[in-house]
């Protein structure tokens, strides 16, 4: 029996219930019950609706994630579960429930940082991180670049969205192309049929002027209104609109500006790996360009499977037997969600 730790993981902070266990860096079980398809009509995650169906889901899949390691609630050595950010409601429901079964089981409980728990889940498919590393974090509420020194310490924020994430960049833009929601994987779909070079969307931050004060951020608004004016001129013309098209090329621009910032800021700080994680990892012209250039400067891009990109308990597990390893205090028992959970906190204090 390994003297790893085995650490569960429970994520509710938006629309995934996910509990997962891992066992040092070796994943056990990723167990996930999605609400995506009740906001669908919505056209994005609606807070109550996403609350309640964790409260339904979470014991169920605690269960199968138990089933799926073969293991019970008493052989487990800590209980992670993401404290934020997140929506405020959706996170109380993991909060409540991972502080119920670690008093009736007695085990130590860590509220973890979402989004270094994105970071963390890298370990699950590559090992060990590397660090210095710079991790790059694109989801649907979250677009940033950060330099992980020490990933149980804290992180240091390089940049980051100044309007819409990169996701949500994404989600706007299939809905505007009628397409459903969420919006990442269509357009990654049909982005494959399109022309990239179809359409020359603007690429937000990227000018000169911006680069004293924007070097390491994103904007993505700007694009997304010029593709709903781009758009709009079509319809308005009586032509039909090329969707493969302007999917293809909304992408490039997305996954252009991306790759060129990540990369930017790992040769300005000498950093020879980039981590990209978040629901948008997992799209196909985002890791293949990531690769084409990081190679040309001999920088290596760790991308996790796109399973583990989108929201999941691994991750929450991972960044949990993370801290364990590295002998940090558990939090409290009355831990507390927060929604605005700063990056440079990894834990919630014991
Ligand atoms: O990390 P995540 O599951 O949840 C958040 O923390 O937000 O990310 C969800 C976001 C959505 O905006 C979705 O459209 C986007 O990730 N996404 C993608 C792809 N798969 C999911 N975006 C681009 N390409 C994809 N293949
Ligand atoms: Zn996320």
């Amino acid at each position: 029996m390994s003297d790893e730790p085995l650490v569960l993981g429970i994520e509710t902070s938006c629309d995934e219930t996910g509990v997962g266990i891992v066992r040092g860096h070796t994943l056990l079980a990723d167990q996930i019950a999605s609400s995506v398809e009740q906001h669908a009509r919505f056209g994005g995650v609606v807070p109550e609706v996403a609350s309640r169906a964790h409260l339904e889901a979470i014991v169920p899949t605690m269960r199968r994630a138990l089933d799926e390691a073969k293991v019970t609630l008493n052989d487990i050595d800590a209980i992670a579960v993401t404290a934020g950010p997140g929506l405020a409601g959706a996170l109380l429901v993991g909060v409540a429930a991972a502080k119920g079964y670690a008093l009736a089981a007695d085990k130590p409980i860590y509220g973890v940082n979402h989004l270094a728990a994105h970071v963390a889940v890298d370990t699950l498919e590559h090992g060990p991180l590397p660090e210095p590393a710079v991790a790059m974090l694109v989801s649907g509420g979250h677009s940033s670049l950060l330099l992980v020194d020490d990933l149980t310490a804290g992180v240091t924020p390089l940049g980051a969205t100044i309007d819409d994430a990169a996701g949500e960049a994404f989600d706007k833009v299939a809905r505007l192309l009628g397409l459903g929601f969420p919006g990442g994987p269509v357009i990654d779909r049909l982005a494959r049929e399109g022309d990239r070079g179809a359409i020359s969307f603007p690429r937000g931050l990227t000018a000169p002027k911006d680069f004293a004060k924007h070097r390491f951020d994103f904007s993505f608004s700007g694009l997304k209104t010029a593709v709903a004016r781009w758009v709009e001129a079509r319809e308005r013309s009586g032509e039909p609109v090329p969707a493969a098209d302007v999917a293809a090329s909304f992408q490039d621009a997305v996954c252009d500006v991306l790759t060129a910032k990540a990369l930017d800021a790992c040769r300005e700080h000498g950093v020879e790996t980039l981590i990209i994680g978040g629901g948008v990892a997992a799209n196909s012209r985002l890791r293949l360009l990531a690769e084409e250039r990081a190679a040309k400067f001999g920088i290596r891009v760790r991308v996790p499977r796109p399973q583990l990109c989108t929201d999941n308990g691994a991750m929450v597990a991972a960044l949990g037997s993370h801290l364990v390893a590295a002998g940090i205090a558990p939090s409290r028992l009355d831990l507390p969600a927060d929604s605005a959970m700063a990056l440079t906190s990894i834990a919630v204090a014991g």
